[in-house]
């Protein structure tokens, strides 16, 4: 069992949640759900909703991983038999471990794209190009079967092999040297885009606080997002929890993920859109704006294969400090509940996810429309898990706001919190009220991608899970003190 196993220094768990936390999310979501939102507005409430309620969750489940010890699912059990609530809460684990096994399968496919631009950045095979051209790029590659299967398995393998050599070994050594290294790059990329793209520009269109231009759609996309941006609700920042020091803080650690992680966004956000602003080029194009519009820029830049090269590795280093955080809550729970070795656990996991990531490979060509995925929920496979982590990420983020708001109690939370009353009153606050309250809201995003048949569905869900959650709730919320 791996119950007593903790990071080499009080720091690291930082560094690994920063590592989980800084991804695709921050260098390839972010800037094109921004750009798509107009800019400012959406970033006003990605702001708000990282800080009102990302750092409460993530505190939270910060917390849980710390006084249980163990991987999620064995976690949660062993919690919710030390204090005595319902078995119930058990779930917090499981939809984790589900949902990183989901979003492992797709997120590797995407990752995979960055090693397909690294090499033909560097390769020099895009210089010049004009934009039909790189459009054309893309498209091929989405096209082949063959190329994003290749490039998936290279992804996934290179993660599985990291989380496979341990926490010590793999993990941490991995991100030691991974982290600094890929805030280095980022810091040239953005310097880059200073000197050669239009950074005034970037700035306007990313500060400009104009609420007005944001669509409810857009709300909902920026609390989404801050979700997704922290790790939140999967169970990887709980695995790494388990793992955190019993000195360090929660609290302080909680804000300075939150820091590092909204600061990337930025800063990326900010080389991103000047050198596409500087190259005159839309900033709205969606989740392309990273593999068509922004080569583009690079392409018209003077060392843009280089710095274009060097930007796609930082890409993939981020993908791969995420993808690992991903893997390792459902390893670590093969490891103790079936006694497997780590690298037996980290192989199932990640075969499993390899082959459910062929769903998505062949949602962008040869599935690309007529299958029973678009019979039934009207989308692609893809389109389809992409939805259900959708659902599953804040469901799981409501359900540790609610079992640390309300059924632990004041003394159970303070002897991990160790802060001062006013702290957390106002961090009770929050997890009990506002998140929940928020959470609501985000799902509100899924009702309209619900149809065909997951309205039957989810309807039924919806009233069993409402009824056995009330039940649950109510005894456990009378624990309190
Ligand atoms: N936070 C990562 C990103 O922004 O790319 C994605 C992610 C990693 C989500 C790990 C969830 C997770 F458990």
């Amino acid at each position: 069992m791996s119950t007593h196993n903790v990071w080499t220094h009080k720091g690291t768990f930082l560094l690994a949640a920063v590592g989980s936390a800084v991804g695709l999310g921050n260098l390839w979501r972010f800037p094109y759900l921004a750009g798509e939102n107009g800019g400012g507005a959406f970033i006003l409430i990605y702001g708000l909703t990282i800080f009102a309620v990302g750092i409460p969750i993530l505190i939270a489940e910060t917390m849980l991983g710390r006084a249980s010890r163990q991987s999620p699912i064995m976690g949660m059990r062993h919690l919710t038999k030390t204090h005595d609530t319902s078995r119930a809460w058990e779930t917090i684990g499981w939809l984790g471990a589900v949902s990183a096994f989901l979003i492992l399968s797709f997120y590797s496919v995407i990752a995979g794209w960055a090693i397909h631009y690294t090499w033909q950045m560097l390769t020099g095979s895009l210089a010049g190009a004009d934009a039909e051209t790189i459009g054309a790029g893309f498209d091929a590659l989405l096209a082949s079967p063959g190329l994003l299967t290749l490039y998936h398995t290279l992804f996934i393998i290179a993660s599985g092999l990291i989380v496979g050599l341990g926490i010590h070994r793999g993990i941490e050594n991995s991100l030691r040297i991974m982290m600094p290294a890929l805030f280095a790059i980022l810091l040239v990329v953005l310097a880059y885009g200073i000197a050669n793209g239009d950074f005034a520009a970037a700035a306007s269109f990313l500060f400009t606080f104009n609420i007005a231009d944001l669509s409810l759609e857009g709300w909902l996309e920026a609390m989404g997002q801050s979700f997704f941006t922290l790790s939140l609700g999967m169970g990887a920042i709980m695995a790494y929890g388990a793992y955190m020091s019993g000195e360090a803080s929660l609290t302080r650690t909680a804000f300075a993920i939150a820091v590092v992680d909204t600061a990337v966004a930025m800063i990326a956000g900010l080389a991103i859109f000047s050198l596409v602003f500087g190259a005159g080029l839309d900033a709205g194009q969606g989740p392309g704006l990273m593999f068509v519009t922004l080569p583009l820029a690079f392409a018209e830049m003077p060392f843009g294969a280089l710095i274009g090269g060097v930007f796609f590795i930082l890409v993939l280093g981020a993908a791969i400090s995420s993808s690992i955080s991903l893997i390792e809550p459902v390893a670590a729970y093969l490891v103790e509940r079936f006694d497997l070795t780590r690298p037996q656990a980290v192989t199932l996991m990640v075969v499993a996810s390899w082959t459910l990531g062929l769903l998505t490979v062949v949602s962008f060509n040869l599935w690309a429309e007529g299958t029973i995925f678009h019979a039934l929920f009207g989308r692609s496979a893809f389109g389809f898990i992409e939805l259900l982590t959708n659902i599953f990420m804040p469901l799981g983020g409501l359900m540790i706001a609610l079992f640390a708001g309300w059924a632990l109690t004041h003394s159970e939370v303070m002897k991990e919190m160790r802060t001062s009353e006013g702290w957390f009153a106002t961090w009770r606050f929050l997890v009990r009220f506002v998140a929940p309250a928020a959470v609501a809201f985000v799902f509100l995003r899924s009702i309209p991608q619900i149809e065909g048949y997951l309205i039957p569905t989810i309807g039924a869900l919806v009233i069993v899970g409402a009824f056995a959650a009330g039940r649950t709730f109510l005894a456990d919320a009378s624990r309190e003190q």
